[in-house]
């Protein structure tokens, strides 16, 4: 185990991991649903309640300059951390599912009959369902690129159907039911080749590993706060600035316009034209603290402990009989999912509780994968880097709780 890694002080910076569950101390390895907050987090937060509440882009007054001066050094505080060249190239929403919902309602009337979205089966609801929604209302095609038995991209397949149709090519960066990383730089250029646009759902990778967005060749990418240590109600969604710029409003109101007649209006531009009425300005502020943290740990030396704690969890849950393990791609994050040939992922969950260990068991908004995979679902436990081996020795002895019970 990384030795220097200083796992303990970085547990104390996360208030809620000394809490017991069930009269145990909490084991929470349900990271990938929503991560744990560390202290930085919530006193950016408190401290802007407390000091600067005020709303933002209105009042002529202190306390309103204030607090646009934080909303807007948040912007800029994120662009710096995910790699993109402006901040105007960086929009708040309210998390991944509305960055998605955004870029279709947007595209939308771009899409003739016959056009084609290239998605792959291991997408989350959040990255299919505005695209069939889209795809009904215009008449386009959605192709599924497979997967391959060990859970990584069929590559060959990918590359296959993308074709003079595909207008848009839409795929996680990484699974969140597998924990698989995908290729998205070679996915993104065959997409390109064909003249498509991209989208990368960086919702599972953003907490896990560094990150400069603008080098991966796609067009649009979005994550949400909550699952990098930030709060919940904020995410973002970046987008080259010529192609947010080609982009209509997604909602109107106050705070998206130029100028407003009874009648018609002028819209701002990016990314103020997405962003209609009052914003999530705490979140804003916490995101940005969150990344300032992250990068006071050190986002290499993250990355390092939580793939040796995956190696060994993968190791410890393996060896336990009838235990089958999904998803064996070759590059994962800290995800491991896994099915008990005797017990259903909920009674595993559920009798998982019991023991203080908090795992995630069912389909995992991703139902189109558990079809493919032949699955009713799976148990997930998922890491962060404030997780320990000791951690995932409890997993092991409640795993052998259950197993007990049903064996
Ligand atoms: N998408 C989140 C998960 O994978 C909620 O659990």
């Amino acid at each position: 185990m990384t030795s220097s890694f200083p796992i303990d002080r970085i547990r104390a910076d996360f208030p809620i991991l000394s809490r017991t569950i069930h009269g145990k101390p909490l084991v929470y390895l349900d990271n990938g649903a929503t991560s744990q907050k560390p202290r930085a987090v919530i006193d950016a937060v408190s401290r802007f309640f407390s000091e600067e509440n005020s709303n933002i882009h209105r009042g002529v007054h202190y306390l309103s300059m204030q607090a646009t001066d934080a909303y807007d050094r948040a912007r800029e505080r994120i662009a710096e951390a995910i790699g993109v060249a402006a901040a105007r190239e960086v929009v708040f929403v309210r998390g991944a599912t509305e960055a998605v919902n955004l870029v279709a309602h947007g595209l939308a009337e771009r899409f003739q009959p016959g056009d084609e979205i290239l998605l792959t089966v291991m997408e989350h609801h959040a990255n299919l369902v505005p695209w069939q929604i889209l795809a009904q209302k215009r008449g386009v095609i959605l192709r599924h690129a497979p997967l391959t038995p060990e859970g990584e991209i069929d590559m060959e397949a990918f590359a296959a159907l993308c074709g003079p149709k595909t207008r848009l090519a839409a795929f996680t960066h990484v699974s969140n039911a597998l924990g698989t990383v995908n290729p998205v730089v070679k996915m993104t250029r065959l997409a390109k080749q064909c003249g498509a646009l991209v989208l990368i759902d960086g919702a599972q990778a953003v907490p896990h590993f560094p990150l400069r967005i603008a080098e991966l060749g796609c067009d649009f990418y979005l994550f949400s706060g909550h699952k990098v240590f930030g709060p919940d109600g904020i995410g973002v969604l970046w987008g080259k600035w010529d192609e947010l710029k080609s982009l209509p409003p997604y909602q109107s109101g106050g705070d998206m316009i130029e100028r407003v007649h009874l009648t018609h209006s002028t819209f701002r531009e990016p990314p103020e034209r997405f962003e209609a009425g009052t914003p999530h300005i705490s979140g804003a502020i916490g995101l940005a603290a969150a990344f300032d943290y992250l990068e006071g740990v050190g986002w290499e030396a993250m990355h390092a402990f939580e793939q040796e704690l995956l190696a060994y969890a993968t190791e410890r849950v393996g060896n336990l009989g009838g235990i089958r393990i999904i998803g064996q791609a070759r590059e994962k994050v800290g995800v491991l999912s896994f099915t008990l040939a005797t017990a259903h992922p909920h009674d595993i969950g559920t009798i998982l509780d019991t023991e203080g260990v908090a795992i995630r068991a069912g389909h995992h908004c991703a139902q189109p994968l558990m079809e493919f995979l032949g699955l009713p679902g799976t148990a997930r436990a998922s890491f962060a880097f404030y997780n320990t081996r000791e951690e995932v020795d409890r997993l092991v002895q409640a795993l052998e709780k259950v197993k007990r019970y049903f064996d």
